[in-house]
C-alpha cells in the first residue's frame, strides 16, 4: 500500500502527538508537512516534520490528506472554524486512529483523530473532526457530535450526548445520560452529574458553573 501524505494544520503539541500516531501507520501516512500562520515556525521542524507555510499555501498541496491539529479549551470552537474556513471536501479530511485505540466498529467522520489508548466500547458514531486524546473512554450509546475534544483520561458514561465543539478536560468524568451542551467548557478532573447548558464552563466536584452562570 503506498502511504498517502499528510498535512498538518496547527504546529502545536497536538500536531506533533498526531505525527507520533501516524508513524506507526508508516504504510498508511506519510507526515509531509505543518501549516501554521504563526510566520515565526515557517522553515523551522517539529519533530522532523517540515512547517511549509501558512494556511493559505494549502493550495500547494493539493493531494495530500489534512488534519486540523488545533484544540483550546479557551476558544472550543476553533476547529470547526478553522474546518469551515478551509472549506475542504470530507474525502480530503484523514481520519486519524492511533494502532493502541480501541474503537469497537465505531463509525468516525472526517478528520476525526483518536490518540493512543482511547477506548470505544461499541459500535457507535463519533462526529467529523473529532478529537480524543490518550486514554479517553466513550461508552454505549454515546452521542459525540462534530468537533468535539477530549482531553487525556475524560470519561464518558452511557448515553452520554456531547454537543457540536464541546471541550471535556483532562480527567473529566460524565454520569450516564447527561448531556453536555454545544461549545460548553468542562474542566479537568470534574464530575459532571447534571446537564451543562451550551456555551457555559464547569468545574469541580461535582461540576458547577464555573462564571456564575445559571445552571
Ligand atoms: C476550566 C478551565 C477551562 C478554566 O480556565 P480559565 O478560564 O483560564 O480559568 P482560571 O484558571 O482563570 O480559573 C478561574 C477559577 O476557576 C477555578 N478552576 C479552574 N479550573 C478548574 C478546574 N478544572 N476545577 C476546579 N476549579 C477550577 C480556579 O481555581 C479559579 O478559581 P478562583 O477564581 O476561585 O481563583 C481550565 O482550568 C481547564 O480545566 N482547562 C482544561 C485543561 C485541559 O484539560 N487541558 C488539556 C490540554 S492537553
Amino acid at each position: 500500500m503506498t502511504a498517502r501524505p499528510l498535512l498538518l494544520i496547527g504546529a502545536g503539541g497536538l500536531a506533533r502527538e498526531v505525527i507520533a500516531a501516524v508513524r506507526l501507520l508508516p504504510d498508511v501516512w506519510n507526515p509531509v508537512g505543518a501549516l501554521d500562520d504563526s510566520t515565526a515556525l515557517h522553515g523551522t521542524l517539529i519533530d522532523g516534520v517540515p512547517v511549509l507555510g501558512g494556511l493559505d499555501s494549502l493550495d500547494d498541496h493539493p493531494d495530500a490528506a489534512v488534519v486540523a491539529c488545533v484544540a483550546n479549551a479557551r476558544r472550543p470552537l476553533s476547529r470547526l472554524s478553522l474546518v469551515s474556513r478551509l472549506g475542504l471536501p470530507d474525502e480530503r479530511w484523514a481520519t486519524v486512529v492511533h494502532p493502541a485505540a480501541v474503537t469497537s466498529g465505531a463509525r468516525l467522520g472526517a478528520g476525526t483523530v483518536l490518540l493512543a489508548g482511547v477506548v470505544i466500547t461499541t459500535s457507535l458514531e463519533v462526529g467529523r473532526h473529532v478529537v480524543a486524546m490518550p486514554h479517553v473512554l466513550i461508552t454505549h450509546d454515546d452521542e459525540v457530535s462534530d468537533g468535539v475534544t477530549f482531553a487525556g483520561r475524560a470519561s464518558l458514561g452511557g448515553g452520554v450526548v456531547v454537543g457540536e465543539s464541546a471541550y471535556l478536560g483532562q480527567g473529566a468524568l460524565v454520569r450516564e445520560g447527561v448531556k453536555i451542551g454545544a461549545g460548553a467548557v468542562v474542566g479537568m478532573g470534574a464530575v459532571v452529574l447534571r446537564d451543562v447548558p451550551a456555551g457555559q464552563t464547569w468545574a469541580g466536584v461535582p461540576a458547577r458553573p464555573l462564571r456564575g452562570e445559571s445552571a
